[in-house]
């Protein structure tokens, strides 16, 4: 049996334009420079770890309540943005692929690092696709840690190696592949070297290589 984990942000739905906004609204307001290149780094990692590589860009030191209060922060501001979102914002043919392994009964887990995770599958409606939600609540080491998608395989009950991830984060291939996983990268194939096959989106992948994904011949 094989299992299939998608991360959320940037593969199910567009939320990395969201995070991008909210982290340069913050880095504006602290005098950093941060530009869409060094959004890169930011995809897939915990919101904690995005702020201290934010604040050792600047070569900025802070107490911890400050720390705590721009988390915060940054996370209201993520809010105001995601708070309006619908199913419009479902990235290309994601329903597609999602209907075509639930009508197989295919089991599917979502493994983010996201700690915002559910409400936005509830917003966007898709929650009930997964049989279970691995998110940035519960996992301690993030990506390119592989416990997040280890803890999603042990839930759907199938073995590491019969799972095939989709990722649009470098640090999310890194750890599907330490987790001994297919990875499949969502994205430019320049930036996501090391996945074992990159499509630009869903679109790109169609019934025939579901099919061999399926069969473990792809
Ligand atoms: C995802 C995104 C990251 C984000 C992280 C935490 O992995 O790709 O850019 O920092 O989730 O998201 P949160 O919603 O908890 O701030
Ligand atoms: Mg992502």
């Amino acid at each position: 049996m094989r299992g299939f984990i998608f991360d959320l942000d940037g593969v199910i739905v567009d939320t990395a334009k969201y995070h991008y906004l909210a982290w340069k609204h913050l880095a504006d307001e602290l005098g950093i420079t941060f530009t869409e290149e060094d959004n890169e780094r930011f995809k897939g990692v915990s919101r904690k770890r995005c702020l201290e590589i934010l604040l050792e860009m600047g070569g900025m030191e802070v107490s911890g309540e400050q720390f705590n209060r721009w988390l915060h922060e940054k996370n209201e501001d993520y809010l105001s943005h995601i708070s309006k979102m619908d199913a419009s914002e479902i990235l290309p043919d994601v329903p597609r692929v999602l209907d075509y392994l639930r009508d197989r009964n295919i089991p599917m887990a979502l493994g983010s690092a996201s700690k915002n995770a559910r409400p936005i599958l509830e917003k966007v409606g898709l929650l009930s696709y997964f049989n279970t939600i691995v998110d940035g609540n519960e996992v301690v080491k993030a990506k390119p840690d592989p416990q997040v998608f280890l803890l999603a395989a042990e839930r759907l009950g199938v073995s590491p190696n019969q799972c095939v991830v989709f990722e649009d984060a470098l640090a999310g291939i890194e750890a599907a592949n330490k987790a001994g996983m297919q990875s499949i990268g969502i994205g430019d194939p320049d930036i996501l070297t090391e996945a074992d096959a990159v499509f630009r989106d869903f679109t790109e992948i169609d019934v025939d290589y579901l099919r061999g994904l399926l069969a473990g011949s792809q």
